[in-house]
């Protein structure tokens, strides 16, 4: 058969086996019962110490890209301004109390650099392998950007979803996916996906949400939150009807060209990734890799390697985490799913399965 023919059939057998794929990882509705059950609970015995407080769920439980058996993100908002509670103070208190009133394995953290609650969720039935919980105080721009994510997802949601779920199922098989270990986070990995399907695909398949301009004027008060600029377009009933992509590539076409994109196109050495304006540069966000500050260099030099620009904290680089040889290692990553993909034209199957081995 002819080569064409042959690589045609690969692409559409691509796609297909990525929705397989990622099907049976979506996590069950008794899980989702059980994490929303949880999230009611403990919502109602921190509303014992703060009535005004709210238990509110973010990251991939609410953005779409939540995979079976995914950690919780949860986070305390107090909505009374006289309240007056100090973060580390409350973390210590509500950490008490669930000792106190559930079984729950709790671990309260007050003074870690941003307070929070770990609990673990034992076994059930339902949660075959427990879960994990973070609770954090009053982080409302994770709030902000969670929604932000949802609607790009919202948009096209079966060349998206498909797209940063399989890559996270990816990264985590192929362990880039541990800022603890000098990698990257699951939100630098969905950034990146974004970044890739906004700015890079010509035409894009997704518009950039921050700047299309609102429908009616709104306040600098309405825009801001924590001094930082969250507007972003969120009619999503608008978007539906106004936006449709000219990009009609497959996601298996998406898929491979996102890795060719990172394995050979983007300059990771003087690039920053930035989903509210596009490629910059470190130069202009002063993110440059040789700032000398005597014996601290190395570290700083690690700190800047891979640069990801939050959507609304724009000084903060979410990949901070990434050092020399985490950057080493993603890399060699995107060049070895690129040559897999690339490479081999027989069952698409077997080339998802390698990639993830
Ligand atoms: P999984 O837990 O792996 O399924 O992915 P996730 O989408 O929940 O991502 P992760 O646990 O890495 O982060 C949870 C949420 O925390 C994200 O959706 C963001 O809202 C927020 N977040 C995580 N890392 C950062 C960061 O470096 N900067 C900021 N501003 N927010 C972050
Ligand atoms: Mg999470």
């Amino acid at each position: 058969m002819h080569p064409g023919v042959l690589h045609r059939r690969f692409l559409s057998d691509l796609s297909t086996s990525l929705f397989s794929f990622v099907l049976p990882l979506l996590p069950t509705s008794e899980e989702l019962t059980i994490k929303e059950e949880v999230r009611t609970l403990i919502e109602k015995l921190i509303k014992t110490i703060e009535p005004s407080a709210r238990l509110l769920s973010f990251g991939s439980s609410c953005n779409s890209f939540g995979l079976r058996n995914s950690d919780m993100d949860l986070v305390v908002l107090i909505d009374d301004p006289d309240a007056g509670l100090d973060s580390s103070m409350f973390v210590q208190m509500i950490g008490d109390l669930l000792e106190r009133e559930t079984n729950f394995d709790v671990k309260p953290l007050p003074k870690a650099r941003i307070p929070i609650i770990k609990l673990n969720l034992a076994a059930s039935p339902g949660l075959p392998f427990g879960i994990a919980c973070d609770i954090g105080i009053e982080n409302r721009l994770a709030i902000e950007n969670t929604r932000l994510l949802l609607t790009y997802a919202t948009i096209d949601p079966a060349r998206v979803r498909t797209l940063v779920l399989f890559l996270k199922v990816w990264a985590k098989r192929r362990r880039i996916n541990s800022p603890y270990r000098g990698t990257l986070s699951s939100y630098g990995i969905t950034l990146m996906v974004l970044y890739f399907l906004v700015h890079v695909k010509q035409p894009p398949v997704l518009p950039n949400l921050q700047r299309i301009a609102p429908v009616r004027p709104i306040t600098e008060e309405e825009m801001m939150l924590e001094s930082r600029n969250v507007y972003f377009f969120d009619d999503v009933e608008m978007l539906r009807q106004e936006w449709s992509s000219v990009n009609f590539e497959s996601v298996g076409e998406l898929l491979i060209d996102f890795f060719r994109y990172f394995s050979h196109d983007f300059q990771f050495n003087t690039m920053v990734l930035s989903l509210r304006a596009g490629p910059l540069t470190k130069e202009s966000k002063g993110w440059t890799n040789d700032i000398d500050v005597g014996g601290l260099n190395e570290m700083a030099r690690d700190r800047n390697r891979l640069c990801i620009e939050d959507p609304f904290e724009i000084t903060y680089n979410v990949a901070r985490t990434v050092t020399k040889d985490g950057l080493y290692t993603i890399r060699g990553e995107f060049m070895r799913a690129t040559r897999i993909l690339t490479q081999r034209h027989d069952r698409a199957v077997l080339a998802l399965a390698e990639l993830c081995r």
